[in-house]
């Protein structure tokens, strides 16, 4: 077994983050498999992609033979697993690549992963992880009043989105329980930052306020998250990957909850400060519009566990997250402006009834 890790899914939003502060800081070789689907974008590796510990393999974590022979191969001591289909909106209007990618896909890295492990040294076995990177949302959604989820709470997924992931999880945890697999689970928090595809809430709210365009809130705009940089996220993943214990699940979380409104306004503003070619205020684009179906009211993540037992704690204050973030999309328009055309268009036109332009 070498040191290198493999990585799914690293030419998305959390997993190229991941890589980029992973080479910068612990200087291990990671080989990135990611199928390049409409979220998957090469260009967020730019910076490393001539690195000679970066490989990339473009393919699908769903490909038995492929996934074989990266490990073979690369005989990884970690694999770090992100690739999935992760948009809700996108899960409504077609749940089928989410159980592909997120069910399929994740029982096919397990299988082979299994099958690998099992041919380790004594040594090599005990050091090996197979970390898996899933969400808040299979605990479904909260009350008012209640408590944050906890790594106790029930699994109550409400959309196929969070199905899929909550399946996944339940796949993961079997392996550990019934072949011993050193496995890791990570159920994350709403996530923002630099390379976030734009059909998120937060990359959409900037970009479409930079370019003047309506706001789209659903419903009522009260419904609550709990957000968290995504460098504090990648953070968070190394350390349950170096000190985890294997069976294990961390909650991570920024203790950062807030409504649409909030997060939708705040960026309004920091647009109006950062961009002095419009009239009047970006508040204006605010647009209520049909509420999402079977839409979790809130989402609330307490990360204890993690910070008592790992010492791990988000470091970026949320103002100062979403200024960098509303900074970078501000001189990031090359990367952003292309996304939004072609196989995006035809999206959005399905998902708010009208065209982007
Ligand atoms: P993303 O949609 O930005 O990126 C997903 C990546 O996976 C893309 O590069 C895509 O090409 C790749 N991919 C998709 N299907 C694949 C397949 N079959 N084979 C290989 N590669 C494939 O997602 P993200 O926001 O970076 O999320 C990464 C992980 O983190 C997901 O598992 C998601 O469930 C989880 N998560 C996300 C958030 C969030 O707020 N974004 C929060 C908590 C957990
Ligand atoms: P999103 O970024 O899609 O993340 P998730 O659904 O995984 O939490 O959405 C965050 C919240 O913002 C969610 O409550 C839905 C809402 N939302 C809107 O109000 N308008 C939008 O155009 C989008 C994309 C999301």
């Amino acid at each position: 077994m070498k040191n290198t890790i493999l990585i799914t899914g690293g030419s998305g939003f959390i997993g190229s983050n991941f890589i980029l502060q992973w080479i910068a800081s612990e200087k291990m070789p990671v080989v990135n498999l990611d199928k390049l689907t409409y979220a998957g974008n090469p260009r967020n590796l730019d910076r490393i992609s001539s690195d000679s510990r970066y490989c990339f393999v473009q393919g699908d974590i769903c490909d038995r033979d492929l996934v074989h022979d990266i490990l073979e191969r690369h005989q990884p001591r970690a694999v770090v697993h992100f690739a999935a289909e992760s948009h809700v909106d996108r899960s409504i209007l077609g749940p089928e690549a989410f159980i592909k990618t997120n069910v399929n896909g994740t029982f096919n890295l397990l299988q082979h992963a299994l099958e690998y492990w099992r041919e380790l040294d004594d040594e090599a076995k005990s050091r090996f992880r197979f970390l898996h990177v899933s969400t808040d949302e299979v605990f479904g959604s909260l009350k008012p009043q209640e408590p944050p989820f906890s790594e106790t709470t029930p699994y109550s997924p409400n959309n196929p989105y969070s199905a899929s992931k909550a399946a996944s999880d339940h796949l993961v945890r079997s392996y550990h329980h019934t072949y011993a697999l050193p496995t890791l689970i990570t159920n994350c928090s709403n996530n923002y930052g630099p390379y976030q595809f734009p059909e998120k809430l937060i990359p959409l709210t900037i970009s479409n306020a930079s370019k003047g365009k309506s706001l789209p809130v659903y419903g009522d705009g009260q419904q609550r998250r709990d957000w968290l940089f995504v460098e504090d996220h990648c953070a968070a993943i190394a350390t349950v990957m170096g000190a985890g214990r294997p069976g294990e699940t961390y909650n991570i979380g920024g203790w950062n909850e807030k409504s649409n409104m909030e997060i939708v306004e705040a960026i309004c503003d920091l647009v109006d400060e950062m961009r002095l070619d419009r009239e009047g205020s970006r508040r204006n684009l605010i647009t209520f519009v049909k509420d999402r179906p079977g839409h979790d009211r809130r989402y609330s993540l307490g990360s204890d566990k993690i910070r008592e037992r790992l010492g791990w704690e988000a470091q970026v204050r949320f103002a100062d997250g979403l200024d960098r973030t509303v900074r970078w999309y501000r001189d990031n328009e090359d990367w952003w402006g292309p996304i939004r055309s072609g196989e995006y268009r035809e999206y959005y036109e399905k998902q708010y009834g009208r065209a982007l332009s």
